[in-house]
C-alpha cells in the first residue's frame, strides 16, 4: 500500500514537473543564445537533424549531429559519426568534451593518454571506449580492407563554448594548423630543444588534414612515422602535448611555465599484451559479448551503466542497445531520470514521442543514421517496421538509476498502481480495470497488433475502443497520447 502511494505520488511529482517546466517555457524550450537551429515545435524538434561535417578529407569523415540545448539541457550532448579509410590516421588532439564511442564497423586502435601514461586499444566491432575530455588522442584504422566506423557522443558538459565542442590538433601543420603553432617560436623551439629551423619543418608539413592515409605513396606521411615510433617516444610525443595543452588552457592570462623536466620521456617498457594492449588503463567494452537485460521473442535489449562498465560514471552517461524484430515494438515507456538520444542502427520503424498534457508530439519513421532525442519524462515507444529487424543505439544522460517505467504491459507502472483507488481514477471497477490491463501478457517488447493473428486481432481491437473509451475519462493521462 505504501509502496503504491510512493509510486502514485512519484509519477505525479514527474508529471507536474515536466508540465509547470513546459509552460514556463510557453510551450516552447528555446535553442539558446547561439542554438538559433531553427527548430519548431513538432516532430522535426524531436529528430535530430542538423548535421554538419567537422572533418571532410580524402581519408575520412567526421560528422557531427547537434544536440538541443536550453534551460533544461545546459549542456546538449552531440552525436559524432566517424568514418575511416583503410590504413589511415585520426591525428593526435584533445576536445574539450568527453567522447564515448562505439565501433559500429570494422577494427581500430585507440591510442590516449590515461593518467599521464600511453594507454593503446584494439577496438573491434561493438566496443564501447571512453575519452575523457583534454586527453590527446587518436585513432587508427590499420586494416587494409575495410572502413572503421564510429559512432560516439559528444558530453559538452566541460566544454569552453556554449553548446560546441572544439578539437585542439596537437600534430598539424598547414591544415589542420597545431595548437602548437600558437606559441611564440623561439619559445617552443627551446622548449623542445630544437633549432626554430627543426620547428618550422614540424610545423608546416602536414596539410592533408585530421584524418590522413598511412602510407602515401607520393607525400611519405609523417605520420607513419609516428606510428613505428617505440612506445615510449610515442608517449614523449604525446606527453609534450599534453602538457602544451594544461598550459595553453591557462594560457590566455598566464605565461605558461615550461619545464624541460616535464619533457624528458621516462623509460619505461613496451609491452605489448594480449589482445593489442599498451598501458594501464580500461579496456573497451564489448556491448554484443553481454547478454541482453531483457529478451522475448520479440527482440531485445541492454543497457549498460557504471557498474558495468566503470569509466561511464565520469560523465554519467549510459549507452544502451535494441534490437526489436519485424513488427514488434518496445512498449510505451517514459526514463523517470534521463534524456535519451538514439542512433538508428539498422532497419526502419517509427518513433511516438507524447507530449506530457497527453498529445501526441512525433509519430515520425526513422531510417538507418537517423538521430532522435527524447526529454526526460516523456512517454515515447518505438516500432520497427514490418519489413525486417529493428536496431538502434543510444545514450542516456544518466548512468545512474534510470530504471524506464512501463505504462503498458505485463511490467507496466499500471499494474503497481492497481488497486481500487486506481480503477476509480479512471472511472473504472477494479475487476474491469484489471481485465484491460492483464490483457497484455508480454511485456517490455510487444508484438505489434497489426501483425497479430486474427482472433487475437479482434480482441485487440476490442480493447482499443475500451482504452479510448477509458482514457478520456481520465482526462489527461499521458497514455492518451498514443496512436
Ligand atoms: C499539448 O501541448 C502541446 C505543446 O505545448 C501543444 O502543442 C498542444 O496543443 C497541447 N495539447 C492539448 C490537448 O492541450
Ligand atoms: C638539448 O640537446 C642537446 C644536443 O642535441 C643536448 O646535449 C642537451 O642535453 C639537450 N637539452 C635538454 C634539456 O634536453
Ligand atoms: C537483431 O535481430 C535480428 C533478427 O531479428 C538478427 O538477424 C540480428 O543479427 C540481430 N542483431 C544483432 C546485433 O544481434
Amino acid at each position: 500500500m505504501g509502496k503504491r502511494w510512493a509510486l502514485i505520488a512519484a509519477t505525479l511529482v514527474a508529471l507536474v514537473v515536466a508540465v509547470s517546466c513546459y509552460d514556463e517555457e510557453g510551450g516552447r524550450w528555446e535553442g539558446g543564445e547561439e542554438g538559433g537551429t531553427g527548430w519548431r515545435e513538432g516532430e522535426d524538434w524531436f529528430l535530430l537533424q542538423d548535421s554538419k561535417h567537422v572533418v571532410r578529407t580524402d581519408a575520412g569523415d567526421m560528422r557531427v549531429v547537434s544536440g538541443f540545448g536550453g534551460r533544461f539541457m545546459k549542456s546538449p550532448m552531440h552525436i559524432g559519426f566517424i568514418t575511416m579509410e583503410p590504413k589511415t590516421l585520426f591525428i593526435p588532439q584533445y576536445l574539450d568534451s568527453s567522447l564515448i564511442l562505439f565501433v559500429r564497423r570494422g577494427e581500430g586502435r585507440v591510442g590516449h593518454i590515461y593518467k599521464d601514461e600511453l594507454v593503446e586499444r584494439r577496438l573491434r566491432m561493438g566496443d564501447i571506449y571512453r575519452i575523457e575530455a583534454g586527453s590527446a588522442f587518436y585513432l587508427i584504422n590499420p586494416e587494409e580492407g575495410q572502413r572503421l566506423h564510429i559512432v560516439c557522443s559528444i558530453d559538452t558538459s566541460q566544454s569552453l563554448g556554449f553548446q560546441t565542442f572544439q578539437p585542439f590538433y596537437i600534430a598539424g601543420g598547414m591544415y589542420p594548423s597545431s595548437v602548437l603553432a600558437g606559441f611564440d617560436h623561439l619559445t617552443l623551439a627551446t622548449a623542445f630543444n630544437v633549432t626554430e629551423a627543426e620547428l618550422g619543418e614540424m610545423l608546416t608539413r602536414q596539410m592533408n588534414g585530421p584524418i590522413v592515409y598511412l602510407s602515401n605513396t607520393h607525400s611519405p606521411s609523417i605520420w607513419s612515422k609516428f606510428l613505428d615510433m617505440e612506445q615510449n617516444q610515442k608517449l614523449a610525443h604525446m606527453r609534450r602535448i599534453v602538457r602544451i595543452r594544461e598550459d595553453d588552457l591557462k594560457a590566455e592570462e598566464e605565461q605558461p611555465t615550461w619545464s624541460f623536466r616535464k619533457f624528458l620521456p621516462s623509460i619505461f617498457k613496451r609491452k605489448e599484451g594480449k589482445g593489442g594492449k599498451t598501458g594501464k588503463g580500461p579496456d573497451a567494452y564489448n556491448i554484443y559479448d553481454r547478454k541482453p537485460d531483457f529478451q522475448n521473442n520479440y527482440g531485445w535489449s541492454t543497457a549498460l551503466d557504471e557498474s558495468d562498465y566503470s569509466p561511464l560514471k565520469h560523465d554519467d552517461i549510459g549507452v544502451y542497445l535494441v534490437n526489436l524484430t519485424a513488427g514488434s515494438m518496445m512498449a510505451p515507456h517514459i526514463n523517470p531520470r534521463a534524456i535519451e538520444y538514439g542512433i538508428v542502427l539498422r532497419g526502419a520503424g517509427t518513433i511516438q514521442i507524447v507530449y506530457p498534457n497527453g498529445s501526441l508530439a512525433m509519430n515520425a519513421k526513422v531510417t538507418e543514421g537517423n538521430v532522435f532525442w527524447i526529454p526526460r519524462y516523456f512517454p515515447f515507444c518505438q516500432i520497427a517496421s514490418r519489413t525486417g529487424p529493428f536496431e538502434f543505439f543510444g545514450f542516456t544522460t544518466s548512468a545512474r538509476n534510470n530504471r524506464p517505467q512501463f505504462l503498458v504491459g505485463a511490467n507496466s507502472l499500471l499494474h503497481k498502481l492497481r488497486g481500487p483507488e486506481f480503477a476509480a481514477a479512471f472511472g473504472l471497477s477494479e475487476g474491469r480495470l484489471n481485465e484491460i490491463i492483464n490483457a497484455q501478457r508480454e511485456s517490455t517488447i510487444l508484438p505489434s497488433a497489426t501483425v497479430a493473428p486474427p482472433e487475437e486481432a479482434a480482441q485487440v481491437k476490442l480493447h482499443r475502443e475500451e482504452v479510448a473509451n477509458v482514457m478520456s475519462r481520465f482526462g489527461n493521462e499521458m497514455v492518451m497520447g498514443f496512436d
